[in-house]
């Protein structure tokens, strides 16, 4: 199975899911790296493990069909059979959608329905979650649709929040659980216990 993976920032997502496949622990590749932004980790840490990474945005494209004319076809050339975005801050054009239906997934930082959609990204979603005085917040991995964080979940994990939590604190946990469970459920996904439709 060929996985692009698409993000925006720090990668460390990315770096897990590349881990799980080099140790076996998942049975695919981490193909290709898109990345809108060209100087995050996500495209330095592509670079270190010699995956194909690509720079692309609507900026450099000059429109939204143009970048997705571009995307589609990087995920051709690469034989592309799965879509994961790990950290990705842009809506994915619906040609995108619609040609890789089912076979995109993206990682949450919580509990899904639950602290999702729109401007619910990064310490918004910590800080939300402690402001509701939630015992317990977690990921989610969900198949993308053409709305923000609310496509069909296909896996959940609890993490605790802990009294006194910081934002800060609450998200070094949950991303701590997420390098686990993205090489749980990739490899789920890889080996057909979740479909891809
Ligand atoms: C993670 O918290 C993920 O849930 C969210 O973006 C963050 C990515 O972190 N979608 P990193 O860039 O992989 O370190």
């Amino acid at each position: 199975m060929n996985i692009a993976v698409f993000a925006s920032h720090g990668g460390s997502d990315l770096q897990a899911i590349i881990d799980g496949c080099k140790n076996n622990m998942i049975e695919a590749n981490v193909s290709v790296v898109i990345s809108n932004n060209g100087s995050s980790m996500a495209l330095q840490r592509a670079n270190n493990e010699n995956i194909p990474s690509y720079h692309l945005s609507a900026k450099k494209s000059g429109s939204e069909e143009a970048l997705a004319v571009e995307i589609l076809d990087v995920l051709e050339k690469y034989n592309i059979d799965m879509i994961f975005l790990a950290g990705y801050m842009r809506m994915l054009h619906i040609s995108i959608l619609e040609k890789y239906d089912n076979r995109i997934f993206n990682i949450h930082p919580a509990l899904l329905p639950k602290f999702g959609g729109k401007g619910m990204y990064g310490m918004n979603v910590h800080t939300a979650v402690i402001e509701a005085k939630e015992k317990e917040t977690g990921v989610t991995i969900h198949r993308v649709s053409a709305e923000y964080d609310s496509g069909e979940i296909v896996a959940q994990t609890t993490v605790p929040v802990l009294e006194n939590d910081t934002p800060e604190e609450l998200g070094a946990r949950v991303l701590e659980r997420e390098h686990e469970f993205l090489v749980e459920v990739i490899s789920d996904i890889a080996n057909g216990k979740i479909c891809l439709g």
